[in-house]
């Protein structure tokens, strides 16, 4: 928790120009403690635990943040059990898998895809849109283009577990309603796969990928591949990742919001929960969704807010392998 001094000191801090991590030494050591605080890599929901010990493989051996959150949420995107992201991820209500994901680096570079089809790693098809094109988001069937043209291998997506899914809400009033921590209502406890790392040499990256809300109306797009919205990094700063019910998120610039309020002197955690609060003050009918934050910073500080009870991240560093249970602002 932030008492009124340490606030004041960062926002002075900030103000001043002077950096908010010069309590960290070069190469990732708390100035105070000796903790090691990177390289670290963060990730949303439990299916995080996995995605990130591959990220760890890389980040470990010195390798770059951007190649270690690229592989990271491939897991879970080729993962058939996890039904909201990827292959396996479920369909909209004209039973079409349809994904998004976005990629950012360290020098502000963005690469995003949405409305991708019959990709499995839309992640990959969003870093070449970064480093192979001029521009920063492709769509539909010019994603899909883009990929086949890169050696992309065009897949089914649509797993017998998602049809089924589907076909039973065929039979019922067809009604789009938000899902809170949707994947309770399925299986498991998770939904889109947001990534931030920092590497040895202190670099930041994230990645965001998602099938999007169940069941939603074809073309729909989410925050997730939306730069600002589902993702966000600057590198002299740290970065933010959501995940919930994207239209509140992109109403509010979410993750753009969480690392302008860091910039500005906020710790991770009190950055997401202002940006929580903003969702809170203007948009009606907050408490029927579930928003998650989860930021980053260049110095491997990190902290959480979420909207109702029951998101977790899992973070992994030296010394830490584990899920973390996230503070909310409505109590149920
Ligand atoms: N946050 C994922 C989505 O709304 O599509």
């Amino acid at each position: 928790m932030t008492t009124r001094r340490t606030f004041i000191r960062r926002t002075a801090a900030a103000i001043a120009g002077v950096s908010v991590i010069s309590r960290v030494e070069a190469g990732g050591r708390r100035e105070d403690s000796g903790e090691q605080l990177f390289p670290v890599v963060v990730s949303t929901w439990n299916h995080g635990l996995p995605a990130n010990e591959a990220a760890w493989e890389i980040l470990r051996s010195g390798g770059y943040a951007l190649d270690a959150v690229e592989a990271g949420v491939k897991i879970p995107e080729a993962d058939p059990a996890v039904m909201t992201v990827g292959y396996g991820g479920l369909p909209d209500r004209d039973g079409k898998v349809t994904l998004d994901a976005c990629i950012m680096d360290e020098k502000g570079g963005a690469g995003s895809v949405t409305f991708l089809q019959h990709i499995k790693h839309p992640i990959s098809v969003a870093r070449l849109v970064m480093e192979k094109t001029p521009h920063v988001m492709l769509s539909g069937d010019g994603a899909l283009q883009f990929a086949l043209a890169n050696g992309f291998r065009k897949e089914n997506l649509l797993t017998d577990a998602a049809k089924k899914a589907w076909k039973a809400w065929l039979k019922t009033d067809r009604t789009f309603r938000p899902v809170v921590n949707i994947e309770n209502e399925i299986r498991q406890n998770h939904d889109t796969i947001g990534m931030l790392a920092v590497d040895r040499r202190g670099n930041i990256c994230g990645a965001c990928t998602t099938s999007g809300m169940a069941f939603k109306m074809h073309g729909r797009v989410g925050d997730s591949p939306i730069i600002g919205a589902g993702l966000f990094v600057d590198g002299d700063v740290g970065g933010a990742v959501a995940t919930g019910s994207g239209e509140l998120v992109m109403k509010t610039v979410g993750s753009f919001l969480v690392v302008e309020l860091m910039r500005n002197g906020r710790s991770p955690e009190e950055a997401c929960r202002e940006a929580v609060e903003r969702i809170v003050h203007k948009i009606p009918g907050y408490h029927e969704h579930q928003i998650g934050y989860l930021a980053l910073q260049k110095d491997g500080q990190v902290g959480a807010y979420c909207m109702k009870p029951g998101f977790d991240y899992a973070i992994r560093t030296d010394s830490r392998k584990e899920l973390v249970p996230v503070a909310s602002y409505c109590s149920e």
